[in-house]
């Protein structure tokens, strides 16, 4: 497997409801390595992008609204087959469906208040980390654990 990076938003309910060091934690104690971070507030022309495949969707309004409306947390995030272990972790969209364990089941009740954003591909991982990070804003360090990590 490749080591590849992917982008992590923790959304505004998130941050609101004080859930920031629990689910970074799950990220940290998984193994994976966390390469950029800083809290922002996302701009609606951002929001815009970094949602672009959903504007026609009726719930794109809304998507946009909520994700501006509070600090949001950004992080890079590395490892092997980082982009989908780390949306197994998230858990489908709808917290309702999604599986126990994961971090949208445990923590949420609805879509719209779903928690947290993850890449889904390496390619959109490469756009969204772009879009949100400068590249000197990606620290790349060696991980002490590594060897006890991954074999
Ligand atoms: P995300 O992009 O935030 O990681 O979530 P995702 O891949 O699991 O889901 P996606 O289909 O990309 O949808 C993006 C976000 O739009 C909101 N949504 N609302 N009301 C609805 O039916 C609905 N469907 C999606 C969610 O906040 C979702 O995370
Ligand atoms: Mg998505």
């Amino acid at each position: 497997m490749e080591s590849e990076k992917t982008l992590v938003i923790l959304k505004p309910d998130a941050v609101q409801r004080g859930l920031i060091g629990k689910i970074l934690n799950r990220f940290e104690e998984k193994g994976l390595k966390i390469v950029a971070m800083k809290m922002i507030f996302v701009e609606k022309e951002k929001a815009h992008r970094h949602y672009e495949a959903h504007k026609k969707k009726l719930f794109f309004n809304s998507l946009i609204s909520f994700i501006t409306s509070g600090p949001v947390c950004i992080f890079g995030i590395e490892g092997e087959d980082a982009v989908d272990v780390i949306r197994t972790m998230v858990g489908e969209t709808d917290p309702k469906k999604a599986q126990p364990g994961s971090i949208r089941h445990d923590f949420g009740m609805q879509v719209g208040r779903n928690l947290i954003h993850a890449s889904d591909s390496v390619e959109s991982a490469e756009k969204e980390i772009n879009l949100f990070f400068r590249p000197e804003e990606i620290v790349e360090w060696k991980h002490n654990q590594y060897c006890w990590i991954y074999e």
